[in-house]
């Protein structure tokens, strides 16, 4: 068994274990693929301030996220197809999360369904649901969540019409995968994941197939999503759907103050600033730019999280510090999903765990709620001069 340090162990794990429709389909962007690069690579333009001779005895990363406490502020990210990462993901990813202390987040876009989740875990988790066009299904996805005890609502706001990946197209992405020659020729060296695939029963979009009509392919995510999305999503239905859920609900997708501001309006509880990991609009700006300012706008009455670009527990200190009061991992934990199941998601915790509880000491704090702006070396330049 390979030591393990960091994310990229695991990243190299999944690739060699998981067939590459799946593997290409989490490693990737849309269209060129900048928004997805600078996600990650405007992390590294932000440093961190060295400071010495401070106590860092008895130190804690806990905090709250929506009011529920949280180990770390890490949660884990819906991420559609998960359990084909793996057999039987999501509920493996969620029995890591519960046992390490932070939020899982189902996708609508999962294997396992809602219902399994629920049945092979203790803690309450969060929904993701995206806005969809037949209301009657919508309703009902809402109740079986509230039937399953989630104990958030996140509400993607930001995939209407699925942003193109090449990489989805040429591999010919379905869930589960069809037999081509390509595919076969792919699951022959992939036999550890075949082999677990083949004793579950759960290989198709759990939350999707049996109770949605009119879904003409339900095997593929493109013609799912074009089949089902509702186009005509405005503010106004936002509003109606945070009605329909009387508990916490959070807002993903945000990348614009205006909408930030249109958020708080509504009533929700939190917002996600998120370009959904650069899968969507190819040449949005990253999430850690755009944070500063989104903050700065609704800060005070917004509870403020982040995803997209989040690979390490530096990483999690640098959006604390702009003001973020939560983020959240996908690839991250996908790749310890898809190198060695629940094991490798408690790997990716514990990896980023301690990157941020060490980055934390050695910058002169002891405890994540203290961590701001004076943590960070920021360029004059970094959230730009755009018009
Ligand atoms: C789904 O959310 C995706 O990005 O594929």
């Amino acid at each position: 068994m390979p030591v393990i340090t960091n994310i990229q162990d695991l990243k190299r794990m999944h690739k060699r274990r998981t067939p590459k429709m799946f593997y290409d389909y989490a490693e990737s962007g849309s269209w060129t693929e900048q928004t997805f690069r600078e996600n990650t690579t405007d992390f590294e333009k932000i440093r961190l301030r060295q400071r010495v001779a401070v106590d860092m005895a008895d130190r804690t990363t806990k905090t709250t996220m929506i009011g529920q406490d949280v180990a770390m502020p890490v949660g884990l990210a819906p991420v559609g197809l998960t359990g084909m990462q793996c057999a039987d993901g999501e509920i493996k990813a969620a029995k890591a999360a519960e046992k390490f202390g932070v939020p899982f987040t189902l996708s609508t876009m999962s294997i396992c369904s809602i219902e399994d989740v629920a049945e092979n875990t203790e803690k309450p988790f969060w929904f993701q649901v995206y806005t969809l066009r037949d209301d009657d299904f919508m309703t009902r996805l809402m109740a079986r969540a509230k039937d399953a005890k989630c104990s958030a609502m996140m509400i993607t706001l930001d995939l209407q019409i699925l942003g193109q990946r090449h990489k989805d197209l040429k591999n010919g992405l379905t869930a589960p995968p069809k037999f081509t020659a390509k595919t076969i020729a792919d699951l022959a060296t992939k036999w550890s994941w075949g082999i677990e695939m083949l004793q579950t029963k759960r290989r198709f979009f759990g939350n999707i197939v049996g109770h949605a009509k009119e879904v003409t392919d339900p095997s593929s995510l493109s013609t799912w999503t074009a089949d089902s999305f509702d186009q005509s999503l405005d503010w106004a239905r936002v509003a109606e759907l945070r009605k329909m859920w009387d508990g916490p609900v959070i807002l993903k997708g945000i990348l614009d103050v205006e909408d930030a501001k249109k958020a708080v309006e509504i009533g929700a509880d939190a917002i996600i600033v998120s370009n959904h990991g650069g899968r969507q609009l190819d040449g949005a700006l990253s999430s850690i730019r755009m944070l500063e300012q989104i903050v700065d706008a609704v800060g005070d009455k917004i509870e403020v999280h982040l995803d997209s670009g989040i690979r390490s527990g530096q990483d999690v200190l640098k959006a604390m510090a702009l003001g973020a009061k939560g983020t959240y991992i996908g690839r991250a934990f996908v790749h310890g999903l898809g190198a060695m199941g629940e094991a490798g998601v408690t790997k990716a915790l514990e990896v980023i765990h301690k990157e941020l509880d060490l980055t934390m000491a050695l910058c002169g704090h002891r405890d994540i709620n203290t961590v701001d702006r004076d943590t960070l070396l920021v360029p004059k330049d970094f959230a730009g001069d755009w018009t």
